[in-house]
């Protein structure tokens, strides 16, 4: 069984989206062992698209995600990181398959509702940078 990290962005929390893009990850299979609210700093935005800080949308990715509320999740299941990444469609929702939560829900490829890790390394980073073991309740 595998984990990974997840995040709803502030375009999905502001238009209520959280139990929508919930659903649709737990229909997919995965289970939310941790979860919460955060209202992520700059530099908490910053810290943690530090992989990306060479682009040239880091600003705007750091403004948007510290703009409003985030929830910040890890969930678990058979292949998770991947399952997760299906589930959330590709970055740019104009790319996006259909069914997918970027299709359905995401506006623009900066404002794309929804972060996933995308390999096993980057999600226990990912993780650790949010949650403490006792949070995470399997
Ligand atoms: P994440 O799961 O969020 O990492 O998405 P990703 O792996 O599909 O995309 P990538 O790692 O390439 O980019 C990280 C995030 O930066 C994206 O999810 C977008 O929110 C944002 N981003 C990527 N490209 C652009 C862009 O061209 N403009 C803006 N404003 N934001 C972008
Ligand atoms: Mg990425």
């Amino acid at each position: 069984i595998e984990r990974t990290f997840s995040m709803i962005k502030p375009d999905a929390t502001k238009r209520n989206l959280t139990g929508a893009i919930t659903k649709t990850l737990e229909d997919a299979g995965l289970r939310v062992v941790a979860s919460k609210r955060v209202w992520m700093s700059r530099r908490q935005a910053e810290g943690f698209y530090a992989v990306h800080k060479e682009r040239p949308f880091f600003d705007e990715l750091c403004e948007f995600m510290s703009s409003g509320p985030t929830i910040v999740q890890v969930l678990e299941g058979e292949n998770a990181i991947l399952k997760n990444r299906e589930v959330m469609g590709a970055t740019n929702p104009a790319d996006a398959a259909e069914g997918t939560i970027r299709k359905m829900f995401a506006t623009s490829i900066g404002e794309n509702s929804v972060h996933g890790s995308d390999a096993p390394e980057t999600a226990a980073e990912e993780i650790r940078y949010w949650f403490s073991d006792v949070e995470i309740v399997g």
